[in-house]
């Protein structure tokens, strides 16, 4: 079991498989923003290997990210591999949805669970306009195949941007209704890369909640207030589904962190807001025993930072969010 010194037990790992994307959304990268090239990425194998190691260690819980999962090449077969590892009980995805509709099928095959699919507004030149390079139709059409794959519950995400999509959010609360899906509102957080935009425009959760509240009327607490993951669940009037929001920055939920991330450059990265990451890739590469890796990632997770330094200024500069994956 991994643990680190505050006791907390950390058994979910959210992988980054590449840092490219075919999206540009703005409160994530530039719109000239290069990627590494793929040598410095991990390969196939080394992925398969460290979740190996780290389902040894406890993890039973794995989420896939980018940048764009589904842009990464073999993303069948590595989605495969990860589902038949020892110990891996939950496998799901994050992605941006545009691709879904051809892979929702096949990837549910594979062995993946679920996924959460980005979609900040229902507005197609909004969403253009966010996105830079997005077409809302093919988000759309990716939700329904990954609904009829058995991808379920679909999550939805939507971060909110002031002056771009902060009056969307009622229609995006209103998909709940009609369908059994959780709509998910996350406060934008700073990184490298957009921090203007990400500091300057945020909207935060209790803003949001309001907004929704006053054309909706007041909404329940569901999941008897417990957190989803990350996320606080609501629901509408008659709603099938769930209204969730994930203020990672006003009210954040460090105390019950139980994640760390893998970058798509083999960094063991051990809060999603602090800078500090342990290089897992480089000696895999060069030859550490299987034994000598495992000692590093328990001594990474044991020196896991509290939380995040945002109340008191700290912005982590070293990344932009889609080396991460969120
Ligand atoms: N703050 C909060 N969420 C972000 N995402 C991307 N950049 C940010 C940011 N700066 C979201 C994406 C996606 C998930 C991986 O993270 O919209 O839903
Ligand atoms: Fe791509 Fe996701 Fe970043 Fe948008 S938020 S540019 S979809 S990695």
């Amino acid at each position: 079991m991994a643990t680190d010194r505050f006791g907390r037990n950390i058994h979910y790992l959210r992988i980054s498989l590449t840092d490219h994307c075919n999206l540009r959304c703005v409160y994530c990268m530039s719109e000239d923003q290069t990627f590494k090239p793929n040598a410095d990425l991990m390969q196939d194998d080394e992925i398969l290997l460290l979740t190996k190691l780290f389902a040894k260690l406890g993890f039973d819980k794995i989420r896939l990210t980018g940048g764009e999962p589904t842009v990464r090449k073999n993303i069948v077969d590595i989605v495969r591999g990860i589902a038949n590892t020892d110990g891996i009980d939950y496998l799901s995805m994050t992605t941006n949805g545009l691709l879904l509709s051809k892979l929702a099928k096949p990837l549910a095959e594979a062995g993946l669970q679920r996924v959460n699919i980005s979609i900040d507004t229902l507005d197609p030149e909004k969403f253009k306009r966010l996105t830079r390079w997005g077409k809302l139709e093919d988000v759309w059409n990716g939700i329904i195949a990954a609904e009829k794959a058995g991808l379920t519950p679909v999550k939805l995400n939507a971060v909110v941007v002031k002056g771009y999509n902060e009056s969307d959010v009622v229609d995006l609360a209103r998909l709940t209704i009609e369908h059994p899906w959780q709509v998910r509102f996350i406060e934008m957080m700073p990184f490298a890369e957009a921090t203007d935009i990400q500091t300057g425009q945020i909207t935060t959760a209790a803003e949001i909640q309001e907004r929704i509240e006053n054309v909706m009327g007041p909404m329940e607490i569901a999941n008897d207030g417990k957190l989803d993951g990350e996320a606080r669940l609501f629901r509408l009037p008659n709603g099938k589904g769930d209204v969730g929001f994930i203020s990672s920055v006003t009210n954040p939920f460090c105390a019950s962190c139980t994640r760390a991330r893998l970058t798509a450059d083999g960094r063991l990265r051990l809060c999603l807001l602090r800078e500090k990451e342990v290089d897992l890739l480089t000696p895999l590469r060069e030859g550490a025993t299987l034994d000598e890796l495992q000692h590093i990632i328990l001594g990474g997770i044991w020196e896991k930072p509290w939380g995040h330094g945002l109340a008191q200024g700290v912005i982590p500069l070293n990344r932009a969010m889609n080396e991460i994956g969120g």
